[in-house]
């Protein structure tokens, strides 16, 4: 008989659902809430409504795509944490209630965990161990893999992540929401050497985001003074400029790290890990240093189903089951 886990995502702004048949990733549906966009940022209590709405065409289409009942479902995992609780409680109380009527295991997964997970959803897939970046609009970490379920976190941001970094500093250039992306493709046609901006550097193999934040925005304040069109006329340069010091400083510790751990297997997992000159730069780091590197497909970069259903399905091969009284405060920690 099939093993068959329906996965379901709700931590932040993407309602999804995928079907893992025996470990083979069947369909991945995501639907994106655009309502965010006119704010500039998400807005929690507009993504739990979303999330709401969206929950059960969303997981209808997921079953239907994939010709299967929910009769015939083997377990449904779902994203315990990191993320906004309200967001969360959607996906885990969907997740209890159907488990509950279906009599079938429930598997709470860790959304970090999860990234990395998704190197494990299509070849070519990295042995163990290996040093997953994983980079997103929450979180930024140096993850030390030794097996599908045992990780360490070995370095990390210690205030924003750099996915927020992106987002903020495009807010600043008026660019709109989500920033990272607007970032991307304006940093393609500018010069990333014209505005060295400052980096800071704290101890160990962690990072510090904020300050590159407020240095980018008194620098757009004192160039405004001078030229009121200042933004407009260098945008492209201004982009490539903060993509290029964002990514030297991710790639400054992950060097620090392949040494310290002697590991030459790098991944990078999370909604930045599409960014287009990461992407390149790992590609030129790993010729200059030896490293194999694993880059997944953009779709299983930014927050998915894909990922969770294939978490689960590891969990549920190692019988690591959750329950009903499960917390709905999402897990901070993915030791396990
Ligand atoms: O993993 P993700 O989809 O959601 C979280 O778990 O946070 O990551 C979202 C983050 C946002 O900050 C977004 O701006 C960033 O990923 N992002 C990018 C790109 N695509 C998404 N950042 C830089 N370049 C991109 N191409
Ligand atoms: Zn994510």
């Amino acid at each position: 008989m099939s093993t068959i886990i329906l996965g379901i995502e709700s931590s932040c702004d993407e309602t999804a659902a995928a079907v893992c048949k025996d470990g083979q990733i069947i369909n991945n549906i995501i639907a994106t809430q655009s309502i965010h966009e006119s704010y500039g940022g998400v807005v929690p209590e507009l993504a739990s409504r979303a999330h709401q709405k969206n929950i059960i065409p969303v997981i209808n289409e997921a079953l239907d795509l994939a010709d299967i009942s929910m009769q015939e479902i083997s377990a449904i995992a779902y994203t315990q944490g990191p993320g906004l609780l309200g967001a969360l409680l959607v996906g885990s109380s969907f997740a209890k209630a159907a488990a509950l009527a279906l009599n079938i295991p429930l598997i709470p997964v860790n959304h970090m965990q999860a990234h990395v997970l998704a190197h494990f959803i299509e070849d070519p897939k990295p042995e163990f161990p290996f040093l997953c970046l994983t980079v997103s609009g929450g979180h930024t970490q140096i993850v030390k893999v030794t097996s599908y379920l045992e990780m360490e976190v070995i370095g990390q941001t210690k205030d924003d992540a750099v996915g927020e970094a992106f987002d903020k500093c495009a807010k600043l250039l008026g660019v709109g929401y989500p920033g990272g992306p607007k970032i991307d493709k304006l940093a393609q046609q500018g010069d990333p050497n014209k505005f060295p901006f400052p980096q800071s550097d704290i101890p160990d193999l962690d990072y510090s985001f904020s300050g590159i934040k407020t240095a980018f925005m008194y620098f757009l304040r004192d160039q405004q003074k001078k030229n009121q069109n200042f933004i407009e006329e260098n945008i492209n340069d201004l982009a490539a400029s903060l993509q290029f010091t964002l990514i030297d400083m991710l790639f400054k510790k992950l060097k620090k790290a392949t040494k310290k751990e002697k590991i030459k297997n790098i991944a990078i997992a999370g909604g930045v890990s599409a960014n287009s000159g990461l992407r390149k730069h790992l590609q030129e780091e790993a010729k200059k240093y030896g490293w194999e590197v694993f880059i997944p497909k953009f779709e299983y970069c930014t927050d998915n189903a894909a990922m969770i259903a294939t978490t689960g399905y590891y969990q549920f091969l190692e019988g690591k089951k959750g329950s009903l009284r499960d917390s709905p405060l999402p897990r901070m920690s993915f030791s396990s």
